[in-house]
């Protein structure tokens, strides 16, 4: 699978990573199908998985998608030092909800609990989940270098971040990557400059729900445009906009989530497909509802 740039100061990934969400949220399938996903992906060539101590039903289940990587790294029959795990902290989810929270208190327990559960000494990469509007944004990233100077995360990435705020985020502490939402239903993250930015500032940008989401992205086998693509190539409607998101910028990661071993291995199979000039300039043409 084509590799790409995590970043300064991080190893090179597989373009298309894993995201953890989907089997550790509402709807998730047991543990033991679960760690059989986060295999598949590994078994599939994959290198960089994505989670967060949120990744759970409530604040009593904190770090329950990491402790399901930590058991498919432990079960896994390849080299687990060749996998870059990024989580993230910053958030909270008191009754299931997801609130912010980026006092620096609360990520250095954060992470703290995120090492126990990944059962590691060092974090690969260690996300600001999201800033938080109670908290001065140097302050949360202060608290991120500290813990890179204690030895107890590797790099630093933000989430759902602004051009503006990864500039002042850089002030303090490099910024390995940016992981924002993108796909052909959201492309905020292209109109308001961040991919651009990032690919300028040797940053990796890890395009997050590039599929739309758990409910979007069952639009996609309907979708007029997506679903010709497809067909006419003999791949999914899934793997073609995968392809589109890669080919935003050459920085671009995907992190596509899934409950299935059949969905991971279809989502790496995109990695392959190279869109014509003509298909990606339809699908940047196209009509993407979000109703
Ligand atoms: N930083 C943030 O704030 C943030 C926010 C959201 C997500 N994320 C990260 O980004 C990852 C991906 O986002 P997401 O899970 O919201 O959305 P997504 O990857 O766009 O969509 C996930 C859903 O799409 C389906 N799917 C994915 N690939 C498929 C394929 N090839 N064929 C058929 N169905 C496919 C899966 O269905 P099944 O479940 O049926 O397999 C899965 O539930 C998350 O897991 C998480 O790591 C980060």
């Amino acid at each position: 699978m084509e590799i790409r740039s995590l970043g300064r100061g991080a190893p090179n990934v597989t373009c298309v990573g894993f995201g953890g969400m989907p089997i550790s949220i509402a709807g998730r399938p047991g543990a033991a199908e679960s760690v059989r996903v986060v295999l598949a992906a590994l078994d599939a060539g994959v290198t960089l998985i994505d989670t967060a101590d949120v990744y759970c039903l409530d604040d009593d289940d904190i770090g329950h998608n990491e402790r399901l990587v930590a058991r498919a790294l432990k079960e896994w029959s390849g080299d687990s030092d060749s996998i870059v795990v990024a989580t993230k902290g910053g958030l909270t989810r008191p009754g299931g909800r997801w609130e912010s929270d980026a006092r620096p208190e609360h990520l250095k327990r954060a992470c703290e609990a995120s090492l126990a559960a990944l059962e590691v000494d060092t974090i690969d990469l260690y996300q600001l989940h999201a800033p938080d509007s109670a908290v001065p944004l140097e302050d949360s990233v202060g608290a991120l270098a500290d813990l890179h100077v204690e030895g107890k995360i590797r790099a630093m990435g933000l989430s759902n971040v602004s051009v503006d705020e990864i500039r002042r985020a850089a002030a303090i502490m490099p910024v390995t990557s940016v992981q924002n939402r993108l796909s052909p239903f959201f492309r905020e993250a292209l109109d308001d400059g961040v991919v651009e930015y990032t690919t300028l500032e040797d940053m990796g940008f890890l395009a997050y729900s590039p599929v739309g989401g758990g409910r979007l992205n069952r639009k996609l086998p309907d979708h007029p445009v997506v679903s010709v693509i497809a067909q006419s190539r003999g791949v999914s409607p899934h793997a073609v906009v995968l392809a589109w998101v890669l080919g935003r910028a050459p920085n671009v990661i995907v992190i596509p989530g899934a409950r299935t071993e059949a969905h991971v291995l279809d989502s790496v199979a995109s990695a392959e497909v190279e869109l014509t000039d003509e298909e990606d300039r339809a699908i940047e043409a196209a009509e993407f509802s979000i109703a």
